[in-house]
């Protein structure tokens, strides 16, 4: 008997070796960006992922500044975080790395069951060289800057530097080699290569190299499709950077530049370890057209994609750091930038939720800025509950279906103009009616001081949809072929997503919940399933 009892045990623990050391082995898939339709998904361990990221501050990748990131990164119940790797550390002397940081991020990234995003702060960093490491900068004849127009130097490295490039190059391979060899779980998903790159301060580089290449006949290959017909060029188009692009042929020359050069970092870490790669992007304002000494030249804004997409192909997309505060310009810009050829991912935004979920309808995910950066908070503060963490906390179980819904176009979001006027979304049979201010049934709305509503409906069937919502209140009005029908609600149910990825109804709403001009939401966001019917 005792025998058998061993041999049990003996099994028992073999067995459990084995389950231990495949979950340490676990090669899952690769984190990948498929496209389909004109939309996107990112596939994390081969199942939609939406990113309900959070982005820390620029110094906080540091042993001691770690544990108050993971603490708000659970508290906002986040599950990417965005973090960025300074050249200047992993290669502190030429040709010798040191990732330790990088493993360190790891670790603790996988004990706070969070994926990341490691930000490749290289040689740009809101245009600057301010992360190549110090044996480049006292080196500046080597590594130069570009050069004004007034023949001074700006603080901005020039993408015309082959040798930086390829010091650029061979640090993101080294970096992609040890990812690869380090994270066969995927923990990390993404790579944000470079950060904010182009130029302040001068809208190219005037300098004798550069000059040279400005004068000679463009590229023949920057002429594709997209840039001809968006840049309104002829195709056939021959000469230099001025005669075939006008008057903005400086700005198309330096982001042709920019990208070619970030490209070819890319293309150098893809070779070792292909994840997905995206540039971040300072915007302009989308609707002036301002010139292009008003924002950072040569990077990925609006007016200039279709030159990013024709020179850089390797990286998967251009992603925009929203800080714009005037709701037409935000969501100007979630539309320029969620094409069939680009996915949306707002990697930086500020504080405000009002534009999570324009950006979840079309996009692969939303991270605000220096999460762990806590204004005037005492070290021992009990940080209060921030809106963005109810938002997360409703969303992180249903993360999957979201992303699955918004590749396949169904979900449309709104939110509340300054002037409170209701919003309508075509279902189909039916129109969403969302109203913002909290009147009942017909009384006026009482005016609230700040437009801050917003929903988003899911169309999961031609009579069921599901609602989310902030200071709002949903209704519905019959339309196409249920034009003029009496209508009514089959059944209204408040629920959200457990952690099994199960719709959950917690009640019904009926009565006074639904009876007087539909179910009304307040500062916490709450999910809706309403199915409809026509009498
Ligand atoms: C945008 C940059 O990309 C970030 O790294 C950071 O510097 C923020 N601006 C600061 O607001």
């Amino acid at each position: 008997m005792k025998q058998i009892l061993d041999y049990m045990t003996w099994m028992f623990f073999t067995m459990l070796l084995c389950t231990a050391s495949l979950s340490a082995q676990t090669d899952t898939a690769i984190p990948k960006l498929v496209h389909k339709n004109g939309r996107y998904t990112l596939l994390v361990d081969n199942r939609p992922f939406l990113i309900l990221g959070g982005q820390c501050g620029n110094s906080s990748n540091w042993p001691a500044m770690l544990p108050g990131v993971w603490q708000v990164m659970q508290e906002m119940h986040a599950n990417t975080l965005e973090i960025p790797v300074y050249w200047e550390q992993v290669e502190p002397r030429e040709g010798e790395f040191d990732f330790s940081q990088v493993q360190l991020v790891l670790e603790q990234a996988r004990q706070n069951n969070m994926r990341l995003i490691f930000l490749w702060f290289a040689t740009w960093k809101n245009g600057s060289n301010h992360y190549m490491p110090e044996w480049m900068k006292l080196d500046a004849r080597k590594y130069p800057n570009v050069v004004g127009k007034d023949g001074r130097e700006v603080d901005s490295p020039t993408p015309h530097c082959e040798e930086a490039m390829l010091a650029d190059a061979k640090a993101f391979a080294n970096f992609m080699g040890y990812l690869k060899q380090a994270d066969p779980q995927h923990t990390i998903i993404m790579v944000q290569v470079e950060n904010e790159p182009g130029t302040w301060g001068s809208v190219r580089d005037y300098s004798k190299k550069a000059q040279k290449l400005f004068e000679a006949p463009i590229p023949p290959e920057i002429l594709t499709e997209t840039v001809c017909k968006e840049l309104n060029v002829d195709k056939k188009s021959k000469g230099t950077w001025s005669e075939v692009f006008g008057e903005r042929a400086d700005e198309y020359f330096h982001a042709w530049h920019v990208a070619r050069y970030i490209n070819y970092v890319v293309q150098a870490g893809k070779k070792v370890y292909p994840l997905p790669m995206y540039v971040n992007v300072a915007l302009r304002d989308p609707l002036t057209n301002p010139s292009a000494d008003q924002y950072e030249s040569g990077g990925a804004t609006d007016n200039v994609i279709s030159i990013w997409k024709a020179a850089a192909p390797d990286i998967d997309f251009v992603a925009p750091d929203i800080y714009l505060r005037d709701d037409e310009a935000v969501l100007k810009v979630i539309d320029l930038y969620a094409r069939p050829d680009n996915a949306l991912m707002v990697p930086e935004t500020g504080r405000s939720t009002k534009f999570l979920y324009s950006v979840l309808a079309k996009g692969i995910g939303f991270s605000p800025f220096g999460v762990d950066q806590r204004r005037n908070a005492s070290p021992d503060a009990v940080p209060s509950r921030s809106p963005l963490a109810a938002e997360y906390e409703l969303l992180k179980p249903m993360g999957h279906l979201l992303a699955e819904w918004s590749a396949e176009g169904k979900i449309q979001a709104v939110v509340e103009p300054a002037d409170h006027a209701e919003q309508h979304i075509d279902l189909g049979s039916w129109e969403a009616v969302i109203k913002f201010g909290g009147g009942r049934g017909n009384q006026p709305a009482v005016e609230r001081r700040i437009a801050d509503g917003k929903a988003l409906i899911i169309r999961l069937g031609e009579n069921e949809f599901m609602g989310i919502g902030t200071n709002c209140r949903f209704t519905f009005n019959p339309i196409g072929k249920n034009k003029g029908k009496a209508w009514q609600y089959l059944k209204v149910k408040e629920g959200l997503y457990d952690e099994s990825g199960e719709f959950k109804t917690v009640r019904v709403l009926n009565g006074d919940q639904t009876d007087w001009g539909g179910p009304q939401i307040g500062e916490t966001p709450v999910l809706l399933h309403f199915t409809l019917t026509t009498r």
